[in-house]
């Protein structure tokens, strides 16, 4: 009787833990959707804004309008930033590796980076020891790391140097290559370090909030190496600077 009444309660147990599972993937695909779409609709009208702003510029080189461009690209960066970390934090967010030689991914970021470098007054200083190499990796998304890195240093170092530095190394006893990043910059407590690569911490002085972000960058990074298959080290002394680490092991081809 006892037994009869138990496998009936569990039935409807299990009843309901379908329905329950059948209402998550529901809201899991919602989530997707809705991920999308606001992808679109914020994208589309700030694309329109800057696309606009900067045809103005072109008759009008006003100050205003060069806000309106600015504040228009940094507004897309924080968007990016938001979804493609909801992306990551949903387990969507996928990589392509294919081989890229070494040289053109130090090129391209240290091109992008050049300006921001320059507007702290830093100087950008670049050291390949991979000249001629190949890397695997996900060209976009270890790019978009590398610009991560690279905007902090510039972000939070001012009057001062900014390197990236890639070599070859050893990382957890096997053969890797490191992508470092270093700034002369304010440096980074003891005690904050742990927390750096949590989603929307920033740490340090009320002034490093005041910089602006989002506190997701360092987060996302980590996530994004830890797909292609590296990971993202920090050392760093207050007053003595900071340097990021992108660890990546080594490719056969590289
Ligand atoms: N190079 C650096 N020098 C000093 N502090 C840094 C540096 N890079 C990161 N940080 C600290 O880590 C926090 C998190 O960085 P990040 O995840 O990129 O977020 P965001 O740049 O949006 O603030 C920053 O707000 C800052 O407090
Ligand atoms: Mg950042």
């Amino acid at each position: 009787m006892q037994l009869r009444q138990t496998r009936g309660e569990l039935l409807v147990k299990q009843e309901e833990l379908g329905a329950a599972l059948q209402a998550a993937h529901t809201a899991g695909r919602a989530k997707s959707e809705f991920r999308a779409n606001m992808s679109h609709e914020l994208r589309t009208p700030l694309n329109a804004v800057i696309g606009y702003s900067e045809m103005l510029l072109e008759d009008e080189p006003k100050p205003e309008l060069r806000y309106i461009e600015s504040s228009g690209y940094h507004l897309l960066e924080l968007i990016t930033t938001i979804l493609d970390f909801s992306k990551a934090d949903a387990g969507k967010l996928q990589v392509t590796m294919k081989p890229v030689a070494a040289d053109l991914i130090v090129g391209d970021v240290s091109a992008t980076i050049a300006p921001l470098a320059a507007k702290g007054g830093n100087r950008l200083k670049v050291r390949n020891a991979l000249a001629s190499a190949t890397v695997q990796v996900d060209p976009l998304r270890f790019k978009q790391s590398l610009l991560n890195l690279l905007s902090n240093a510039c972000k939070f170092t001012d009057y001062g140097t900014v390197t990236i530095d890639v070599h070859r190394g050893e990382r957890r006893g096997a053969p890797a290559v490191a992508w470092q990043v270093k700034d002369t910059g304010p440096g980074i407590a003891a005690e904050d370090l742990r927390r750096l690569f949590k989603p929307f911490s920033q740490v340090g002085e009320p002034s490093t909030q005041q910089i602006g972000g989002t506190g997701l960058g360092l987060a996302l990074s980590a996530e994004l190496c830890r797909l292609m298959g590296g990971e993202i080290a920090v050392e760093s002394e207050v007053g003595a600077g900071s340097t990021f680490t992108i660890w990546l092991p080594e490719s056969p081809e590289s």
